[in-house]
């Protein structure tokens, strides 16, 4: 079988042991995009940032949808598999230990669906507006597992009870979620970059 492969940018920390965050952008977005947005959220970090291979319309994104909030569940479980694949070869050849998502909407979303079915490949995650992908047949057990959500109170695409049904959804499976609310909507700010910085320098620096 072919060695899974993404196109990606992979920056190297400096030291040792650090952890490495796995970089996901948004439709539309590319491996360029959350790299400046990754050096200032945890400094020292490796960065390791695929591009979304599915297309819609020109715009990369990590899985297909039907329409905008409605997923091709059977291709986002095969792109899931895919991107874990991907990140467990990268994380053995470069032998990295942490890796820590930091999605941001179509790459949150793959992020949330790596937890529930291939919930080895990552240790943590900052999901920024994140909406429930899937729900498994069987929960995964995610005891050891530390994610920070950030949502908008008036986010356009993501309902506010979806965003409090993925929390609830990976605190049933033994989580350890902090979930934040910013008054903004679908877009990234400020406020989502200094919590994402707080929490990522208390849990994982
Ligand atoms: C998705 O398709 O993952 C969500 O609708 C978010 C988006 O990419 O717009």
């Amino acid at each position: 079988m072919d060695k899974p492969d993404f196109i990606h940018k992979y920056i190297p920390a400096p030291k040792p042991h650090s952890p490495t965050l796995l970089l996901l952008h948004g439709t539309g977005g590319n491996e360029d995009d959350l790299v400046p947005l990754g050096e200032q959220l945890l400094p020292g970090a490796s960065l390791l940032s695929p591009r979304g291979k599915v297309l819609e319309q020109g715009m990369p994104r990590f899985f297909r949808r039907l329409a905008e909030g409605v997923f091709d569940v059977p291709d986002l479980v095969a792109r899931t598999h895919e991107l874990a694949d991907f990140v467990d070869e990268f994380k053995a050849s470069h032998q990295l230990d942490r890796i820590v998502a930091v999605g941001f909407s179509n790459g949150a979303n793959i992020a949330a669906s790596m937890f529930l079915i291939r919930p080895a490949t990552l240790t943590g995650a900052v999901l920024f507006r994140a909406m429930v992908p899937l729900v498994p047949e069987t929960l995964p057990d995610l005891r050891d597992k530390r994610l920070l959500l950030t949502s908008g109170t008036y986010d356009p695409l993501i309902d506010r009870e979806e965003a409090i049904k993925l929390r609830q959804l990976l605190e049933r499976c033994g989580a350890t979620v902090l979930h934040h609310w910013i008054e903004v909507g679908h877009q990234l700010t400020r406020q989502d970059v200094v919590t994402a910085r707080q929490w990522l320098t208390k849990e994982f620096s």
